[in-house]
């Protein structure tokens, strides 16, 4: 890739500023649990897998900003309330956690909590990077696929998910080229997969999330690829609000609805996705857009920030074992055991 989403320095750790994209690459530093905290809940540091290892990081940097290990426990909790959708936040801090005394005890809690957090990151790369490449058999030379929001490098530690399988696929020396939905309210789609795809040369045309059934209708895609914030046991799969209706429009027209995550990103303790908590965030992101005002202030608005995909809708869900096809109970009963 030619940038980098996150990475650990000397002084804390190192983003990419996503609210500034695509206008200004830009990367911060951030030096205390706060920073980490407000980063991820304004979406500074986004995406199901690269939260999960900027709050390991952010394990770190407590540990920097205090010796006491009640400290790094309480930052914890501050970095468990940050977002409730995507697991991948609480399986890492679940793993930072399950290490805490013995980080201490070792009498170098910073570079014992670092060398579990660079794990997490360099295996977080490795499995999004095998599940691209399951995933990228599924397509064939020329294909178009459509995706939503971004579960590309800047969502993941530097490789993708959804986006990921494209990458893959063209390194395999398959042309690829990709319609991005804008996905509104906060434009990842238009900002972040196509900023991401045009500086890895890859053609993407973006469009409005209201267009994405006249794109499938008039025959343009291939393939739907979307990511996934948490899986349920049954595979219905959370992700960005808008991605069920897609994957409503994808099997009107018989096209194929793909889910591409890592097993981090699966939740086998929940039967369905009835029981996945949903983010509501603020109306300010869907009356102000860039600071202007596009409704009346006066009237009610609701901004729940994911949906879930019924596993019916889903064609196959792509992670690092491979592809799960329906019926998906026995083969992710299978991927549920460790
Ligand atoms: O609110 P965001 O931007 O964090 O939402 C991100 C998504 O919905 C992604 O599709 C998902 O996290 C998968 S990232 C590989």
């Amino acid at each position: 890739m030619k940038f980098n989403t996150l990475k650990w320095t000397e002084n804390g750790l190192e983003i990419i500023d996503q609210r500034l994209l695509p206008i200004h690459e830009k990367y911060i530093i951030l030096s205390t649990t706060d920073e980490v905290c407000q980063a991820i809940k304004t979406l500074a540091v986004r995406g199901a897998p690269a939260i999960g290892v900027a709050a390991s990081y952010g394990v770190v940097v407590a540990a920097k900003e205090s010796t006491s290990i009640d400290f790094v426990r309480s930052s914890m909790k501050k970095l468990r309330l940050t977002r409730p959708t995507a697991v991948n936040l609480f399986t890492a801090l679940d793993k930072m956690e399950s290490q805490l005394e013995t980080a201490f005890d070792s009498g170098d809690p910073i570079n014992f909590l670092l060398c579990i957090a660079q794990e997490i990151h360099h295996e977080d790369y490795r499995i999004c990077k095998n599940l691209s490449i399951h995933g990228a058999e599924l397509l064939s030379d020329g294909d178009t696929v459509l995706t939503h929001c971004n579960a590309g490098a800047l969502a993941t530690s530097g490789y993708g998910t959804a986006l990921g399988v494209v990458y893959a696929a063209v390194e395999s020396g398959k042309k690829i080229s990709v319609f991005a939905d804008e996905t509104r309210p906060l434009l990842q789609g238009a900002r972040l997969t196509a900023w991401e795809l045009a500086k890895n040369d890859i053609y993407v045309t973006v469009i409005c999330d209201n267009m994405a059934a006249t794109v499938l209708r008039e025959g343009k895609i291939d393939h739907v690829i979307v990511g996934a914030d948490r899986i349920a046991s049954n595979g219905d799969a959370a992700n960005k609000i808008g991605t069920y209706p897609l994957s409503i429009c994808a099997k009107e027209h018989n096209v194929p609805f793909y889910v591409a995550a890592p097993l981090t990103s699966f939740d086998f303790s929940i039967a369905t996705g009835a029981k996945i908590p949903i983010e509501q965030r603020s109306e300010m992101e869907i009356h102000t857009i860039f600071g202007m005002q596009v409704a009346p202030a006066n009237v009610s608005f609701y901004n729940p920030a994911f949906d879930v995909t019924p596993f019916s809708n889903i064609t196959a869900i792509i992670s690092e074992k491979g592809i799960a096809r329906q019926p998906f109970n026995s083969i992710l009963k299978q991927w549920s055991i460790k």
